[in-house]
């Protein structure tokens, strides 16, 4: 009997050992990257830039900010060249947004453009590891074939900063979970369709990343039943903010927001600079890309308005700027 448990303990210890080696060792699922040299033409550098610096806003997170700046604006000359996250955000672990320019020590400059798109819509990095997915290619896989084209070729035409980050450190067991959150891109993606305006509405807002902020979040997950109902917490240095509410929930969200209200919020932000930004203060504090969403084109704001209108409403009253946490120690 006793040799029978003792067996037992030792297939189990084998079997949990053996799963656990087997995660250590597993890399993500991944496809070789596509063999393709993206052509920058007008257009392409054009909507890239639009993309890249509004839209999906990539700068927002890959480039350094001043956390003094109304909205932490993005420090001009560093765009694309990474960035540290605040530890006390509340990451687990080191999380670093890499140095994107074609800087071919620091940056991306000895990367071909297969790769760039691999790691944007799969979350695969050119050594084949798993990216954390704050960056956010599951909700970048359902980005048009040209839309990755425009990013690539745009992020290829930004002028090269030699700028050395550190590299992405997470805790166990995330740095093992995350082997599970990469998926190939295996078929063509096409245009979204502009003249449905609801889908179309839903393709902005899956690539502008509103779900993300505004909405409940629990171990890097949006908390179902919260979406677009606003309340996630984000600290920075002393300063806090919550998401607004923006699902249709006449009371506590945006549900009597007219469209052009909702237009006007945003070109309200259109002339803010990092020169004449305004100093933050617990009251402005804010992380959402107001200046970058301020240049988006009224076609899209209309159809991103559209769309939200069709989401669940979730009752859910937000106190978007409460009294300061007390200063980390
Ligand atoms: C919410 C923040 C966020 C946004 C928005 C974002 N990224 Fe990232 N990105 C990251 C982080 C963080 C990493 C690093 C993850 C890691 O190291 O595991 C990363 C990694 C990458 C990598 C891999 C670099 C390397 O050296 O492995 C590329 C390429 C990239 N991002 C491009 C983009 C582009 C292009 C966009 C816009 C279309 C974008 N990112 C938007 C946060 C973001
Ligand atoms: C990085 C996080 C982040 C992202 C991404 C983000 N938001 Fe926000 N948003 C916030 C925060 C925080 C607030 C509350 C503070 C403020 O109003 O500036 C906010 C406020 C708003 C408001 C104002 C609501 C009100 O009641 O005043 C609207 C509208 C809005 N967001 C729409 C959007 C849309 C649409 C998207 C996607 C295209 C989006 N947000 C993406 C963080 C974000």
């Amino acid at each position: 009997m006793k040799k029978f448990v003792l067996w037992t303990l030792y297939a189990v210890i084998a079997i949990v050992g053996g799963g656990f080696l087997f995660l250590l060792m597993k890399g993500p699922a991944k496809a070789a990257p596509g063999n393709i040299k993206v052509e920058a033409t007008a257009e392409r550098l054009q909507r890239g830039k639009y993309l890249f610096e509004h839209l999906a806003d990539c700068a927002g997170c890959h480039s350094p900010r001043n956390v003094e700046k109304f909205g932490m604006m993005i420090v001009p000359e560093g765009v694309g060249s990474g960035f540290e996250f605040p530890k006390e955000i509340g990451l687990p672990g080191t999380v670093i947004a890499p140095n994107l320019t074609p800087d071919p020590e620091t940056g991306l400059g000895k990367w071909t453009d297969g790769e760039k798109i691999r790691a944007i819509r799969e979350g695969v990095s050119r050594d084949g590891r798993a990216l954390f997915p704050l960056m956010p290619y599951q909700a970048f896989s359902r980005m048009s074939d040209e839309d990755v084209y425009s990013v690539v070729a745009y992020m290829n035409s930004l002028p090269p900063v030699k700028r050395p980050l550190a590299r992405t450190e997470l805790d166990f067991p995330v740095n093992l979970m995350i082997k599970f959150a990469p998926q190939p891109v295996s078929a063509s993606v096409g245009p979204p369709d502009r003249t449905n305006r609801l889908k179309y509405g839903e393709y902005l807002v899956t690539i502008g990343g509103c779900i993300g902020c505004h909405s409940k979040e629990e171990k890097g997950t949006v908390v179902p039943g919260s979406e677009y109902g606003g309340g996630r917490e984000f600290n920075v240095s002393t300063y806090l903010v919550r998401s607004a509410n923006i699902s249709p929930d006449e009371e506590t969200g945006i549900g009597k927001w007219s469209e052009d209200r909702f237009i006007s919020k945003f070109r309200g932000y259109s002339n803010v600079t990092y020169e004449n930004a305004s100093r933050t203060n617990q009251s402005n504090f804010t992380l959402m890309p107001w200046a970058p969403f301020s240049q988006l084109t009224d076609d899209d704001l209309r159809a991103i308005y559209a769309y939200l209108r069709t989401v669940k409403p979730v009752q859910n009253s937000v106190d978007v700027h409460p009294p300061a946490p007390q200063p980390q120690t």
